[in-house]
């Protein structure tokens, strides 16, 4: 039998495949340094896995409510106002599982066939795809590699048209690490609320800002909020990526249609993960600020050898774990593109990192720098020798 148009448009998410061909390679024994994840290099913390256990021997191992037990959706509804400053109450916070998720979710509750998104390149790989799902239609305006990839008012203003029903903005970003500033923020919600335009906030990074103090968007008034889905996750923040647990804030209008979309696919995230989670709120930021001191020691390297090596560019990102060095001076002869690029350095380097195509930016490559410091001076030493011979 035919598989549906649907599935047949989405492609397979192109930071897996590369994982899973470093992965391979590792099976045969290749000492691969994999610059691909999109997962913090640390364990979950020890009282997160003790809540899940205690949670499992008191038997909670049945059905939650669709949207979360109470208690998680009371915690992150504290969160976002003790952290991030917004006023949500438990109703408006429904509990997905994984931010991944709650993103395709609020598309699915919002599209109509021909409706169109925003999504600022270079962008995160799943939007578009889970767009397409959904049966709508996105654009992709390019974000300026001079502006260090940072979403500007006047190019989203440009961008709306008469189809436009919502834009992506994922500050910190994955790919570029890029953070938006409040001041920028602001002119962007003003063009949206001006517009009638709907804004998707994924801050699944939000704990990972280097230089200045994360903003949600939705912290700026009431209206602003009222147009706005927070997206957030226990995923990056508390290294716990595999419990999938996120969640979406939103006027309860959205966050019923949610519900009730889980409630008819995948009933509710899993039980005891919540409870483990429970236990990661009360924590009030501590294990995420070791990591973000960690991960700042390693942006500061990474950028600085990189931008050493002949031919290659890199912004300092302000943010996330990821930098997007532009490599398109070694796009020539039998390298084509940064697909090929990619190739010859998993080949040539044993390292492997994600094309910048694969987030909508040719010339490019995303370097995750989640893995040890040893890793990472290892992997650039290899990356240089390797360019070395090319040149
Ligand atoms: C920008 C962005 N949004 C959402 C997600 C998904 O997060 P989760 O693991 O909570 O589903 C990721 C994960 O890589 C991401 O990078």
């Amino acid at each position: 039998m035919e598989l549906s148009n649907r599935i047949k448009k989405v492609k397979p998410s192109a930071t897996l495949v590369i994982t899973a061909k470093a992965n391979e390679l590792r099976k045969k024994g290749v000492d691969v340094i994999g610059f691909g994840a999109g997962e913090p290099d640390f364990d979950t913390p020890d009282y997160v896995k003790e809540g899940a256990i205690r949670a499992l021997k008191e038997g909670k191992t049945k059905y939650t409510p669709s949207a979360g037990i109470p208690e998680l959706r009371e915690g992150v509804a504290k969160k976002l106002k003790e952290r991030n400053n917004i006023e949500y109450s438990p109703s408006e916070v429904v509990i997905t599982p994984g931010a991944k998720m709650g993103l395709y979710e609020i598309f699915a509750i919002l599209l109509n066939p021909g409706d169109e998104v925003i999504v600022p390149a270079p962008y995160w790989v799943s939007y578009t795809e889970q767009i397409k799902l959904c049966d709508g239609e996105y654009q992709t305006p390019m974000l300026s590699e001079e502006n260090g990839f940072v979403l500007t008012a006047d190019l989203l203003k440009e961008s709306i048209t008469d189809k436009t029903k919502a834009v992506v903005i994922n500050s910190p970003s994955n790919p570029t690490g890029a953070v938006i500033p409040k001041s920028e923020l602001e002119k962007i919600a003003q063009v949206c609320l001006e517009k009638g335009v709907m804004i998707i906030s994924d801050e699944c990074y939000e704990e990972f800002a280097y230089d200045e103090p994360h903003v949600s968007i939705a912290s700026l008034d009431k209206d602003v909020r009222d147009i706005t889905f927070t997206v957030g996750a226990f995923s990056k923040s508390y290294s716990m990526t595999g419990w999938r647990l996120g969640w979406v804030a939103a006027p309860e209008k959205y966050t019923k249609a949610i519900a009730t979309m889980q409630g008819q696919t995948v009933s509710n995230p899993t039980s005891f993960a919540q409870y483990g989670a429970l236990e990661a709120l009360k924590d009030g930021g501590k294990f995420p600020k070791m990591m973000r001191e960690e991960f700042k020691k390693r942006r500061d390297y990474i950028v600085e050898e990189l931008n050493s090596i002949e031919g290659i560019k890199c912004n300092k990102p302000q943010g996330a774990f990821y930098v997007f060095p532009n490599i398109s001076s070694y796009i020539k002869g039998d390298i084509k593109n940064d697909v090929d690029f990619a190739s010859y350095l998993l080949e040539e380097a044993k390292v492997a990192v994600v094309p910048g195509s694969a987030f909508g930016a040719e010339g490019f490559i995303r370097m995750s720098y989640a893995t040890s410091m040893d890793n990472i001076k290892e992997g650039l030493r290899r990356i240089k020798e390797a360019l070395a011979k090319l040149r």
